[in-house]
């Protein structure tokens, strides 16, 4: 047997996340200069970061020789009083895509079964893969709406956790708060609920309150992200929130530093711009009214997003992602969703949006 033969069949056969494809990258493969690029496709600030959090970025950058706070406790201490939890129901990830991670160590294994929709956020399904377990991908209503009622049925004996996307990536759609509190009520205790709140404080609509869950559902995880509202995706910084036991228990397999200063520094800092936070959300809602305007003007279907991007119906045969890619626009292909004739573009700023709108139009008419 040869070394990588032990990978076992799980990993073998692992593709791994492709993220969104990086300015850098497409400028040295299409011979662009760089700030010709319009990067549309990994839901990232519109606006950049949060300006306090660069400056404490700036104030901090000094101290890099030190090991951070394992613990992040100025971080966990503002985050308990943004949310009204106690410090000890908060774990923080590098990036909320760490918190996931934790739940797949923590809790998925070969004889366990994990329930995501269809459509749902593609990290689920890998990490499905990652740890071995089996797993169902409930099919999503005609809307691309998560079937919270399906999903809660198809919760077996075996089934650890089931994970809700909301507002889901890459759909924009969203699940209502009593639609979600029922499905709370159903799932049983022993079924870990993961709520992945990525896009939550700039959402295009009523998010369900459910810091305030927590502590009634004790299986409940709520993740956040740093990386939509706050602008500091590069940092990396994201966190859960939880009862005080399930917020220990995925402490477990936390390595001691995995949060970095700075990270911790901007975040902080950035929690306290919520002006900053409420000046992205208003671009985005007359960005997203724009897109529907244009988009309705040209034909194209699209589904109403309640986050910063908008997934649109494209047929796979244009190939409208290599396509834009190669006039300096970068958007998300969908294949890896199942989802091959339809793109992902996120809300940037007016030009922009303006420059991916025409170049979709100039597309569109060649066709
Ligand atoms: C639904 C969802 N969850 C989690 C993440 C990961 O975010 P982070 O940058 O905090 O790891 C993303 C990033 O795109 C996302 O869309």
């Amino acid at each position: 047997m040869n070394l990588l033969q032990k990978l076992g069949p799980n990993l073998s056969a692992l593709r791994p996340y492709e993220p969104g494809r990086p300015i850098e990258e497409v400028a040295r493969e299409l011979g662009l200069d760089p700030d010709s690029i319009v990067k549309l496709a990994s839901n990232e600030s519109a606006l950049g970061p949060s300006p306090k959090a660069m400056q404490a970025l700036e104030e901090a950058i000094g101290e890099c020789h030190l090991y951070p706070d394992g613990g992040a406790w100025e971080l966990r201490q503002a985050l308990s009083e943004e949310h009204g939890v106690a410090p000890e129901q908060l774990i923080l990830g590098n990036g909320s895509n760490e918190i996931l991670e934790f739940v797949g160590h923590c809790f998925m294994r070969g004889d366990t079964h994990v329930v995501f929709s269809a459509h749902a956020f593609v990290v689920y399904r890998l990490l499905a893969r990652m740890f071995g377990c089996k797993s169902t991908q409930v099919p999503m209503g005609a809307d691309l709406r998560h079937d919270l009622d399906a999903m809660a049925t198809a919760i077996q004996d075996d089934t650890s956790v089931v994970f809700v996307c909301n507002p889901n990536n890459p759909t924009g759609t969203a699940v209502a708060a009593d639609e979600l509190e029922r499905f709370c009520e159903c799932v049983p205790e022993d079924v870990l609920i993961v709520l992945d709140e990525a896009y939550a404080e700039i959402a295009l609509t009523l998010m369900p309150p459910s810091m305030d869950w927590v502590e009634r559902f004790p299986n409940l995880l709520v993740c956040r992200s740093f990386s939509k509202a706050y602008g500091l995706a590069g940092l990396r910084i994201g966190y859960g929130v939880a009862c005080q036991e399930l917020a220990t228990a995925l402490g477990k397999v936390r390595q001691p530093f995995n949060t970095n200063r700075l990270a911790q520094q901007a975040a902080v800092a950035a929690l306290s711009d919520q002006a900053f936070v409420t000046s992205s959300r208003e671009l985005y809602r007359s960005e997203k009214n724009f897109f529907e305007q244009q988009l309705t003007a040209m034909g194209v279907s699209f589904l109403p997003t309640a986050a910063n991007f908008i997934l649109i119906q494209v047929d796979a045969s244009l190939e409208p992602a290599r396509r834009l890619r190669e006039n300096g626009i970068i958007v998300r292909p969908m294949e890896v969703y199942d989802l091959p004739n339809h793109i992902r573009i996120t809300f940037g700023t007016r030009t922009e949006n303006l420059r991916c709108l025409n170049a979709l139009r100039d597309l569109l008419a060649e066709s």
